[in-house]
């Protein structure tokens, strides 16, 4: 039995989507639950030629014979879950907790209508943050007051506990990342509630003796959308000549790009609790790497960044991504243990 957490190490967009859905392939949870603030995130997930960009649906959805749930921390936009559900063919496998937050029309048309959230922010303009607004005021509907949401309802908490007991594996996934946490990130340049580890147990209703992994997931360049300090920001034309261009999945806005940041790495990883890392991107740091399957074939270039990465965050990388694709991956967990 395993309960494991994954979450961003950096500013979202590190590749939790992919990591999760490798991960879900290989151990076989028999539940898939979502945390974090809501349809905000956009997790992009490759198989094969086909590319999946999912904001409500768990990213480990390509391993079917999961339970996939989305936490009662997660507000849920009805609209955007029944696209994806229909989208994805997943109907029957995706529940919501009774009581998730709802965003309404009137929550995006405040998000997007707010100079505040929408221009000096740059938020997502998704509604989540006049909805968590509204959850702290307690005016909001929960999920169970919305009738078209009746055929998802489940305690996923409940559904949790009872496959833990099992002894069965359940992997819980994050949103966002670590710097655009509300209570650890650049605030006032942050999303609308924390995004650590921690919070993506509380919102899935796992206690804290539950978990017995956290796994951090980083990106050899990492990336920021939206307004906020970014200390290892580059030049648009460094990046480009580099050729890294990144468009956000929800606001399809360019990514800023930045260097490797080994300071927040290490606080990232300490507020977390990483017990092992995840590292994507390598094949940026050399193109060689793109596609690698096995540790030993990685460039000296690439052993002597993870060997950095590796000493700045003060935990293990035991996945590392070579590629966009879910299958362009190492995985050495196994040999860790
Ligand atoms: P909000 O969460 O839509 O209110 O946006 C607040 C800030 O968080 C903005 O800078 C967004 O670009 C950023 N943000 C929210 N969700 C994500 C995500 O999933 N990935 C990257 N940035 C995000
Ligand atoms: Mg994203």
């Amino acid at each position: 039995m395993s309960c494991t957490i994954i979450v961003g190490g950096f500013f979202g967009d590190e590749g939790k989507g992919k990591v999760v859905a490798h991960i879900a392939n290989k151990d076989k949870p028999t539940i898939i639950s979502r945390g974090g603030v809501g349809p905000n995130a956009g997790h992009t997930v490759q198989v094969g030629t086909r590319e999946y960009g999912v904001r409500m649906v768990p990213s480990g959805f390509v391993f079917r014979d999961a339970k996939l749930c989305i936490g009662s921390g997660v507000l849920v936009d009805p609209r955007v879950l029944k696209h994806e559900v229909e989208m994805l063919g997943v109907k029957g496998r995706v529940f919501v907790d009774k009581r998730c937050g709802i965003i309404t029309e009137d929550h995006i048309a405040r998000d997007k209508g707010s100079d505040h959230l929408a221009k000096k922010i740059g938020s997502t303009g998704s509604g989540c943050g006049p909805a968590n607004a509204d959850r702290v005021m307690r005016i909001s509907p929960q999920a169970k007051d919305v009738p078209e949401l009746a055929e998802y309802l489940l305690d996923v908490p409940k559904a949790i506990d009872d496959e833990l007991k099992k002894g069965k594996s359940v992997l819980l996934e994050g949103t966002q990342g670590f710097g655009i946490s509300l209570y650890y990130g650049t605030y006032p340049f942050v999303t609308s509630k924390d995004t650590s580890a921690s919070q993506i147990a509380a919102d899935n209703g796992v206690g804290p003796t539950k978990i017995d992994d956290v796994i951090v997931v980083f990106k050899a360049y990492p990336t920021r959308v939206g307004e906020g300090p970014f200390s290892t920001e580059m030049p648009t034309a460094e990046s480009d000549a580099m050729g890294i261009q990144e468009f956000g999945t929800v606001t399809h806005r360019k990514r800023r790009i930045g260097e490797w940041d080994g300071e927040m790495a290490r606080y990232s990883a300490m507020i977390n609790g990483c017990t092992q890392a995840a590292i994507t991107g390598i094949d940026r740091v050399d193109k060689a790497c793109l596609g690698v399957t096995e540790y030993g074939r990685l460039t000296r270039k690439a052993k002597e960044f993870l060997k950095c990465a590796e000493d700045d965050i003060g935990c293990p990388i035991a996945i590392i991504s070579t590629g966009p694709e879910v299958t362009q991956i190492i995985d050495m967990r196994k040999e860790m243990v």
